[in-house]
């Protein structure tokens, strides 16, 4: 009965030129953001001379079902009037508070509900990156997912990358067409005006073929006075990281692969003059290093502990070389001395010649010391 009677009625407001009708306004959609408030702004005529005794709002989720009645509080309040407004303001709005909304008035006389509805869609905001593993040079695409776009004052999405806002742009996705090692990192989106309503951020991972593939040289400490093992550390950029090393001699042009097959290759023979390189590998390719062999920076502080070694020699050196010379003439003295007087010893000269022996002795075991030091230091150095 009452829907035919609304339904003629509402043909009757298209009818009306005097404002003296029946008749509820609301927008038909309303789109909002989840976790935020939207106003659904409504208005009500109804011929002058009635009094609003009740207003009400009421929500159809299923249209098969009888709509319920909403109860105001919080999060559900009625923003209109008892004349002719009748905005409903919701707040923290979820998805299930996407329906079908109508208002409904009464007056002494009669109760009056439209036959239109506005339809509120509430959606969340997802941002989806396709593919989220990608390779270098591949083309990935960054898309904002939002199911409808609420009515905002600007319009644009925005796009974070570590938290950083990338230019705005005027449509929902961004191609990284090709994709780089750069573009790696967590991205989000929001809507322009509506930032506080971020989407959960997505990781982009970009893997790519060793690069940057490099050798360095070093020695081990033990430098000094024995005999130098030489390590040859293969340094390489990844993602993901190196799985293998692949370790090449060249002497001419004949190429050897050596033995091992990890990061660092230790070898007490080698020998700059060959061509030492290595071949970096991960899932996605593989990378010979440079010709270069890059010197350790550590190598400079063994440099300067071996000059600091060579320099305590040679000072070392020069206090026995001195201490022998004053020795000697303080023994010439007091054997001249003796001469004067009675001789202490049975036989002097087997004395000196004792003396001697471990001055000389003492002396040739500084000299071989300094001199290994200086081998080595040679050693290093070049
Ligand atoms: C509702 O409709 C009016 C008139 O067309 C428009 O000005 C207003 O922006 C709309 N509001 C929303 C939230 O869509
Ligand atoms: C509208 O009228 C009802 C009943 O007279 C009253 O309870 C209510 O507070 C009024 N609402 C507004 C917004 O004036
Ligand atoms: C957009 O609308 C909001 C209220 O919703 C207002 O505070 C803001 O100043 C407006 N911005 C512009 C650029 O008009
Ligand atoms: C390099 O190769 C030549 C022969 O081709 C050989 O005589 C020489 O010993 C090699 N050098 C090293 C350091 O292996
Ligand atoms: C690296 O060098 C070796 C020996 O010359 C060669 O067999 C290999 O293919 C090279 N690898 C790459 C990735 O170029």
């Amino acid at each position: 009965c009452c829907l035919n009677i609304n339904y003629l009625q509402s043909l009757l407001v298209s009818l009306c030129l005097l404002d003296n009708c029946w008749d509820v306004r609301y927008n038909k959609t309303i789109c909002a953001i989840e976790g935020s408030s939207v106003d659904l702004p409504c208005t009500y005529t109804y011929p002058s001379g009635q009094t609003i005794t009740q207003t009400l709002w009421s929500k159809t989720v299923d249209p098969s079902r009888t709509p319920k009645d909403l109860e105001y509080g919080d999060v559900v309040q009625y923003h209109g009037d008892n004349e002719t407004d009748c905005t409903l303001r919701l707040k923290e709005l979820r998805k299930s508070d996407s329906a079908k909304y109508s208002f409904s008035f009464k007056t002494q006389q009669m109760s009056y509900s439209g036959p239109f509805k506005v339809t509120l869609s509430v959606t969340d905001i997802q941002v989806m990156i396709n593919p989220s593993v990608a390779t270098e040079g591949e083309p990935v695409w960054i898309y904002c997912k939002v199911s409808c776009i609420p009515k905002r004052n600007s319009t644009g999405f925005i796009f974070y990358k570590d938290n950083v806002h990338l230019p705005l742009l005027d449509k929902r996705w961004m191609d990284l067409k090709p994709v780089s090692s750069d573009d790696a990192g967590i991205y989000s989106c929001a809507l322009l005006g509506l930032e506080h309503y971020r989407a959960l951020a997505a990781t982009l991972i970009v893997n790519y073929p060793p690069r940057s593939t490099t050798v360095k040289v070093s020695r081990s400490q033990k430098t000094v006075l024995g005999s130098s093992s030489v390590i040859l550390t293969c340094d390489s950029d990844a993602n993901p990281p190196v799985d293998k090393y692949i370790w090449y001699k060249r002497n001419g042009s004949a190429v050897s692969v050596l033995q091992g097959e990890t990061k660092r290759y230790i070898n007490s023979v080698v020998s700059l003059k060959n061509q030492y390189f290595c071949e970096a590998h991960n899932k996605i390719g593989a990378q010979n290093s440079t010709w270069d062999i890059v010197e350790d920076v550590t190598q400079s502080s063994l440099m300067i502990s071996v000059l600091v070694v060579v320099a305590v020699l040679t000072t070392g050196t020069l206090l026995v070389f001195g201490y022998y010379i004053l020795k000697r003439r303080h023994h010439r003295e007091s054997q001249l001395r003796s001469e004067s007087r009675e001789n202490i010893y049975a036989d002097p000269d087997e004395y000196v010649n004792l003396q001697e022996d471990t001055y000389t002795a003492l002396l040739c075991d500084s000299i071989l010391i300094y001199a290994t030091g200086l081998c080595t230091l040679v050693e290093v150095w070049f």
